[in-house]
């Protein structure tokens, strides 16, 4: 069936699914209940307590927030939150971004100190005028929020990043599925409202500084209530190059299932590539219709899916098979 074909108009699907204003999707049969996505196998714990909050009356935007956090706050998680691997200098930077069904968003970048950066995203869109904070001004926010200050480098992760230092000699390393696994959460709730997050420390070793795609509105993470939502993981320079999250659900809205959405971002990313073997790009849609998608370029992406009571990894298919 061509994408034209699939186009369904805001008042067909709307009345199937009593889901509220839908503009664009496949003709297909619209899945009940709360669903919840989120990249990776660690997916599995933040869907688990985002799928209790949402049983318990809290909202979608709670559930990706507090979803999400279950992560952050895990030592042994070396790319997120507390225990996240530093930069080149040994500074442990967080990058984490937020948004809910009205379209507003937040974000914070290069956000030091704080282990749960998606928290403070949520103030910035909450309690300010503005969509990002970085840096010590986002430190600022943060502390005056009543966030606590920690010490966000383990021991453990200490050790691993004194050895890749002295083995690596300031290479930046490759991004991979070894040593990669931003969390993206897209959450929608029983009456189809979407949200979504995003958060990690961003590629080991990276510079000083270095912001990847995950804060950024429309790379690392989008959300459009009456389309679908997309996040991303993997090598955030390639996906802030290309929009990538944005165009998961732009593609979505003129017809592709979330599957054909991240299929499409992601060979684009490989088409404009000449290293694109060398690394890993990775989305996971979810479209209001409740359909969901995930691809990537390297095999190994996994993603955690929750629907209609059970919570499951499942591979997402890749462009590099072997
Ligand atoms: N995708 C996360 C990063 O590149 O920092």
């Amino acid at each position: 069936m061509n994408s034209r074909r699939r186009f369904l108009t805001l008042s067909t699907l709307g009345s199937l699914t009593g889901l509220g204003s839908l503009k664009a999707f496949g003709q297909v049969k619209p899945v009940k209940g709360p669903i919840i996505i989120s990249t990776w196998n660690t997916g599995i714990r933040a869907n688990n307590l985002g799928y209790e909050i949402l049983q318990n009356g809290g909202s979608v935007l709670d559930c990706v927030e507090k979803g999400v956090n279950v992560i952050e706050n895990d030592p042994n998680n070396r790319t997120v939150g507390i225990g996240g691997f530093p930069d080149i200098e040994g500074n442990v930077t967080l990058d984490a971004c937020i948004m809910d069904q009205h379209q507003h968003c937040g974000s914070v970048a290069f956000l030091q100190h704080i282990k749960n950066p998606v928290s403070v995203a949520r103030k910035v869109m909450e309690n300010t005028k503005h969509v990002m904070l970085v840096g010590e001004g986002a430190l600022k926010f943060a502390l005056e929020q009543g966030f606590k200050k920690e010490v966000l480098l383990t021991e453990k992760t200490l050790t691993a990043w004194k050895k890749r230092k002295a083995e690596e000699d300031d290479k930046l390393p490759e991004i991979n599925i070894e040593n990669h696994d931003t969390i993206g959460m897209i959450a929608r709730d029983a009456d189809g409202n979407l949200s979504g997050s995003c958060t990690t420390s961003g590629a080991g070793m990276k510079l000083h500084g270095r912001v990847g795609d995950s804060p950024i509105i429309g790379a690392g993470l989008y959300v459009d209530n009456d389309i679908g939502g997309a996040a991303a993981t993997g090598w955030g320079e390639a996906v802030i190059e290309n929009a990538g999250s944005a165009m998961v659900v732009e593609l979505m809205r003129h017809g592709r299932s979330p599957q054909e959405a991240c299929e499409e971002i992601v060979r684009r990313i490989a088409n404009k590539l000449e290293d694109w073997r060398s690394i890993q790009v990775g989305f996971i849609a979810l479209n209001k219709a409740g359909q969901t998608g995930a691809f990537s370029i390297k095999k190994g992406f996994t993603y955690a899916h929750h629907s209609g009571g059970q919570n499951t990894e499942r591979p997402a298919d890749s462009l590099i098979k072997g």
